[in-house]
């Protein structure tokens, strides 16, 4: 079996990548050309470069493989960035999908696709729901900001080519995720980072950050890539699955559990350039149709991630320090 994982070099990438090649699948990974795949996934799959804003590249990609199962991961994946690219944003989430949709329609035997959107899609909650319920795949959709609109954009164009090509695609609303690996734009990572660099006497014992009232289900990236493995086996196409654990926290209390682990003392402080022109307020996932479907659970605690996340960040820093 056959799965080609675009943006494998990002950071559920790596982790896909390692989890299909576990699996039995020939995994071919798609990066840009300017990327490079870290050394210990190598061995576990092909390599391809590819350009998503180019049509043609797609399409030739897709031909080259012809793939039976295709994990959609390449993406601008941050809401803060997104503020900041928005043409970027919209060209990458809306144009690359309709780049890859196209090139799949195209193929002899139409392959399983596994389309990752996000829960940032629900944005504003009917306030009765807000701060107090999971929601669920049925509830309307109100991006709040441009990431979100973008990903809303692309699971409505899958499901218009599902529809009109019998293109079997499923569509996932991601919660939060996080875990050693992770950039530091998005914020389990950036406060890991800065602790780390606190304790390592790196910077002033001070961790900044942005709004800490927004309420976001975290869960860890390799059970979350877990729930794409058992989505893209028995998941039902023409279906979109919230992916999360179920239970929201608010940022405040993630930097809590983050401090908690750090072995030096330390302030915060708001910094004005972390907030963002609007802040969609509560997520939290109602997943009883990913559980029936594929019985998939959460299984890593959330201390168990921060520990992980935590012990990478040390350790990074400290190999860059002594470099
Ligand atoms: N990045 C960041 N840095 N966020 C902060 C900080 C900070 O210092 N302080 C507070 N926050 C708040 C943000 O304002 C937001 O409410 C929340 O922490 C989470 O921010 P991010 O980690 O940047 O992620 P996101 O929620 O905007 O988006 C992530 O989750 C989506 C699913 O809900 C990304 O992984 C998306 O790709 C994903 O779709």
């Amino acid at each position: 079996m056959k799965i080609l994982i675009t943006g494998a070099a990002g950071f559920v990438g790596s982790y896909a990548v390692e989890a299909f090649a576990a699996k039995g699948y020939a995994v071919h990974a798609a990066i840009l050309p300017q990327e490079t795949l870290s050394p210990e996934l190598l061995p576990l799959c092909t390599v391809h470069h590819f350009d998503l804003l180019d049509t043609a590249s797609v399409s030739a990609l897709l031909q080259q493989i012809q793939p039976d199962r295709i994990l959609h991961l390449a993406a601008q994946s941050s809401v803060a960035a997104a503020w900041k690219q928005p043409q970027l944003t919209a060209d990458l989430n809306i144009k690359g999908t309709v780049n890859l949709l196209e090139a799949a329609r195209n193929l002899p035997a139409l392959p399983r696709i596994l389309l990752i959107g996000s829960a940032e899609e629900y944005g504003k909650l009917p306030s009765d729901a807000e701060g107090t319920q999971l929601v669920s795949e049925s509830a309307p959709l109100h991006p709040v900001n441009i990431y979100a609109a973008t990903k809303a954009a692309a699971e409505q164009l899958a499901g218009v080519y599902a529809a009109a090509y019998g293109l079997p695609v499923i569509c996932v609303r991601a919660f939060n995720h996080f875990g050693p690996k992770q950039r530091e734009i998005f914020v389990a990572a950036d406060f890991c980072k800065q602790a780390a660099e606190i304790e390592l006497g790196l910077r002033e014992p001070v961790i900044r950050t942005g709004n800490l009232d927004a309420r976001r289900d975290f869960t860890d990236v390799r059970d979350i890539v877990r729930a794409y493995v058992l989505l893209l086996e028995s998941g039902r196409a023409g279906e979109t699955y919230n992916v999360g654990s179920g239970k929201a926290i608010p940022i405040s209390e993630m930097l809590d559990m983050i401090l908690s682990c750090c072995r030096v003392p330390v302030r915060r402080e708001i910094d004005p350039a972390k907030l963002r022109p609007a802040e969609t307020a509560y997520l939290a996932a109602g997943t009883t149709k990913l559980q029936s479907d594929t019985g998939w659970r959460p299984e890593i605690p959330t201390g168990q991630t921060i520990a992980d996340t935590l012990d990478f960040w040390r350790q990074k820093l400290k190999e860059q320090s002594e470099a």
